[in-house]
């Protein structure tokens, strides 16, 4: 072999390595459930901080809508307190709220106080929020959660924290990916929250628009069909909506009893 071509067949292989392992990377801290657990004895801002990036991450299910998709705004990507001051001052603002901070909780427990621009329910003409309210069920955070996303969004882009630190006891647990470090869910229910289905699907008692209405499935796919859509999302999209939405991960992340007890449930799920 020339030496050109032994220097070409070498940068193939690099080339080949370099996206072997840039390609497992994510895959292996996916799999490694990220938890922290705080004493609240020594909470600082920092901590308190990270406790709301995990949350929002995690817990608060914010990122599986709030993403570089276009579902909802990307709020990583812009500078959340600057759009909450634009918001509160727009003639379509209905809310209370009076500074950033209290127009972002606002934004949690009452969506539709403001509806971002192009992001509101289909026919509602902006007048509708698809966001759930996520101090209620599913989500249910807590008011000091709560707080914590915000120090977070405020923190992130450099801005002045003006929530303050919790005073005394609560020391939440949470993790990085909905339903990582929780325990095994023992209904089918309690797995469909813990893995953060109501936040895309309507589920009995709960409703979102983001994926398919999930109330009437068992009528209209097999229990096998089912299963695959959980497994595997990208094999068959849904009729009318898009692709890489619905998380790929979630047969590494639920234990077989979990997948097990969903793929029953929805399979009676007959509308
Ligand atoms: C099911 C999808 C969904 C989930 C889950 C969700 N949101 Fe939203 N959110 C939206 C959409 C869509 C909008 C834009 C429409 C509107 O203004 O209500 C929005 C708007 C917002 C806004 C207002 C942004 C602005 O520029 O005025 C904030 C703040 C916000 N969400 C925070 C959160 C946080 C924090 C969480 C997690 C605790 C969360 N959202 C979870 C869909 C979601
Ligand atoms: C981030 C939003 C999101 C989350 C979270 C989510 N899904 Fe989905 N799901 C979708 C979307 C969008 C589709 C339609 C596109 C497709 O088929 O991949 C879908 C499709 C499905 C389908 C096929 C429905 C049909 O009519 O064929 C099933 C079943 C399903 N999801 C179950 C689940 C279950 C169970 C969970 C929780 C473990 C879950 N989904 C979590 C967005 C989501």
């Amino acid at each position: 072999m020339s030496v050109l071509g032994r220097t070409i067949g070498f940068s193939i292989l690099l080339t080949l390595v370099f996206t072997l392992v840039a390609n497992l990377l994510p895959q292996m801290e996916g799999e490694a459930p990220r938890e922290e657990t705080m004493d609240p004895g020594e909470l600082t801002m920092d901590s308190f901080v990270a406790l709301g990036e995990s949350l929002f991450r995690g817990k608060g299910t914010c990122t599986l809508c709030h993403n570089e998709l276009g579902r909802a705004p990307d709020l990583l990507a812009i500078d959340v307190v600057q759009a909450a001051e634009q918001h509160l001052a727009d003639h379509r603002y209905h809310g209370k709220a009076t500074d950033a901070a209290g127009y972002l909780h606002e934004s949690m427990v009452d969506p539709g106080a403001y509806v971002v621009r192009g992001f509101g329910k289909k026919g509602s003409n902006d007048t509708e929020s698809p966001m759930p309210a996520v101090d209620r069920p599913p989500i249910q955070l807590s008011e000091l959660e709560m707080d914590a996303i915000i120090a977070f969004l405020q923190a992130k882009d450099g801005n002045q924290i003006t929530v303050e630190l919790p005073a005394g006891p609560s020391a939440p647990a949470v993790s990085g990916e909905p339903g990582d470090g929780m325990s095994a869910a023992a209904t089918a229910e309690e797995a469909l929250v813990k893995f953060g289905c109501p936040a895309c699907h309507t589920l009995p008692g709960s409703e979102s628009v983001v994926g398919p209405v999930l109330t009437d499935v068992g009528a209209r796919r097999t229990p096998e069909q089912i299963r695959e859509s959980i497994v595997r999302p990208e094999a068959e999209i849904a009729e009318g909506f898009s692709g890489g939405v619905m998380p790929g991960d979630f047969a590494t992340r639920m234990t077989v009893r979990e997948l097990d007890m969903i793929v029953r449930f929805l399979a009676e799920q007959k509308g």
